[in-house]
């Protein structure tokens, strides 16, 4: 194992990483009364969290328009195959998703009720049955708001510490025990931090040229909605944990093309709430071609069976997304947020291509109730046009998919616990959560469940890794 420099004995907890995972884990730390630090490799907590658009999925919630049984079922059925009989780690998925469903309502109550943070608004995100995606009615997105939301009650708490510009280089094990991390700060200094260690750093999907090309070489040159950043799964299998899932990769079906920039490999993601909402996709001579409310996998599977790429790498696709004045106004001031951007452009039918009228016409028949959807969409969101004429106002803008999420990572219990790849027993002291870990969503993660993932088992390892701390630190003075 990896050779300790030499340590500074600290009575704490170390979190690696300052994204939802990690400030869920360090909330539940310092609410048992545990001193937390908070290591983080950048100048600004929050991670890709921050980033957030859509929501956070909670059933049943007292937000909901009415009542939702179906969240676990609905989780089991986009795991796909993952879930199968076959599957060795079928009842460790099963169980997860158990843990992820039912602790949903919890979550969103917490962030709500104790945290504060307006989760009012519930829209209904592709696979899943119910709206059950919350999110604020104000004008932050609810990354930004969950995220200022933790960060500001933790900094009034003065058990918890954290460390910008410092990245966690290694993990210590001492025989079958977690002891610590070692880091580097940005002025060059090295050191090392001793206690048990929950890793929240996220997952890969902005490193585009190391571990998302090592495990899914047929998506390199695509563009991404992360920031640019390596992956940490390699610390944790320094120290023995195993991985799971790892060439299970989301590809995301709307990332905007800045028509500024269009080849940029990093993208803004057109929240899946604007199709949520009522948004539809268009092809570019105007025609409607898949059911906008289904998974990301099947509507990116469809996109790239039927459009035509616009590189000879296939790598990128000419794709609008189109929302009329209703489903605009639902989706909120994001709206603004992208039209100031213009990556949405307010425009009239007839700037579509030829057949816009009448693909358009057929789906507000259909939200309407008139007739069914030919693509089998049963919800419309807030679409409220009804008769569609070349001068009816739209919102336009360009897509294409993205790669989004790593649904792989390391694999963890229902506590939270990392589990060894030899014994595939847990790692004492030592818990991970959010993006980094791998398993929950087989292979599709559905919208809105990867904040809940963070809540949920961030809590988890916090809970977990404070009772190791009183049974194992805090006696020792
Ligand atoms: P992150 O938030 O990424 O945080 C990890 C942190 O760890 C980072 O700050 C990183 O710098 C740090 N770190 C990494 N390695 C080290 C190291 N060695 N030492 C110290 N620090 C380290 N999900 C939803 O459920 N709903 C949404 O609406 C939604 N919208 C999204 C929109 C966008 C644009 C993106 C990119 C993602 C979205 N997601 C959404 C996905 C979700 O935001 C992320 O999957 C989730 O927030 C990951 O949280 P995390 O805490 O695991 O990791
Ligand atoms: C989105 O807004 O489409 C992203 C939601 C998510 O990734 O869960």
């Amino acid at each position: 194992m990896t050779a300790p420099v030499p340590a500074i004995r600290e009575q704490c907890v170390i979190v690696v990483g300052s994204g939802l995972a990690g400030l869920a884990a360090a909330s539940q730390l310092v609410a048992n009364n545990v001193p937390v630090r908070m290591l983080e490799t950048l100048a600004k907590p929050g991670g890709n969290s921050i980033k957030a658009s859509s929501g956070i999925n909670g059933a049943p919630t007292r937000f909901q328009p009415g009542p939702d049984n179906r969240f676990y079922d609905d989780t089991i059925q986009s795991a796909g195959a993952a879930i199968s009989q076959e599957d060795p780690d079928r009842l460790l998925r099963e169980s997860l998703i158990s843990v992820l469903t039912k602790s949903s309502a919890d979550a969103v109550y917490w962030l709500a009720d104790e945290k504060k943070v307006d989760l009012s608004k519930v829209a209904q995100l592709g696979g899943h049955s119910r709206p059950r995606t919350h999110r604020g009615a104000g004008a932050n997105p609810p990354g930004r708001s969950i995220i200022g939301a933790l960060l500001s009650s933790l900094e009034s708490n003065s058990r918890f510490h954290l460390h910008t510009n410092c990245k966690v280089t290694n993990i210590i094990r001492e025989a079958d025990e977690i002891k610590g991390v070692g880091y580097r700060c940005e002025d060059g200094k090295t050191d090392t931090l001793l206690g048990p260690v929950v890793v929240t750093t996220g997952g890969f999907a902005g490193d585009a040229n190391g571990m998302l090309a090592k495990y899914r070489p047929d998506l390199a040159g695509f563009p991404s909605t992360n920031e640019p950043r390596e992956g940490s799964q390699p610390l944790l299998t320094a120290v023995g944990a195993r991985l799971l899932d790892m060439d299970r990769v989301q590809v995301h079906p709307t990332g905007f093309v800045d028509t500024s920039s269009p080849s940029s490999p990093v993208k803004f993601l057109a929240a899946e709430a604007l199709r949520g909402e009522g948004g539809i996709l268009l092809l570019p001579n105007g025609s409607r071609f898949v059911n906008e409310t289904g998974t990301r996998e099947y509507i990116t599977n469809v996109i790239r069976n039927v459009a035509s790429p616009t590189d000879t790498t296939s790598r990128q696709w000419d794709l609008d997304i189109v929302l009329d004045e209703g489903s605009a106004a639902a989706v909120g001031s994001s709206i603004d947020f992208y039209t100031w951007k213009d990556l949405l452009r307010k425009e009239t039918v007839k700037d579509l291509g030829p057949e816009a009228i009448s693909s358009l016409q057929t789906y507000s028949d259909a939200a309407s109730g008139k007739t069914k959807d030919p693509f089998g969409r049963q919800h419309f969101g807030h679409w409220t046009l009804k008769d569609v004429t070349p001068d009816s106002v739209v919102y336009v803008g360009k897509v294409t998919p993205v790669v989004h999420f790593t649904m792989g990572g390391v694999a963890i219990n229902e506590r939270s616990e990392v589990l060894d790849k030899e014994t595939n027993q847990p790692i004492r002291g030592l818990w991970a959560a959010g993006e980094v870990t791998g398993g929950i969503h087989g292979d599709n993660r559905l919208g809105g469940s990867s904040l809940l993932e963070c809540v949920v088992f961030g809590r988890i390892a916090g809970e977990g890794a404070a009772e190791f701390y009183k049974e194992n630190y805090e006696s020792e003075g």
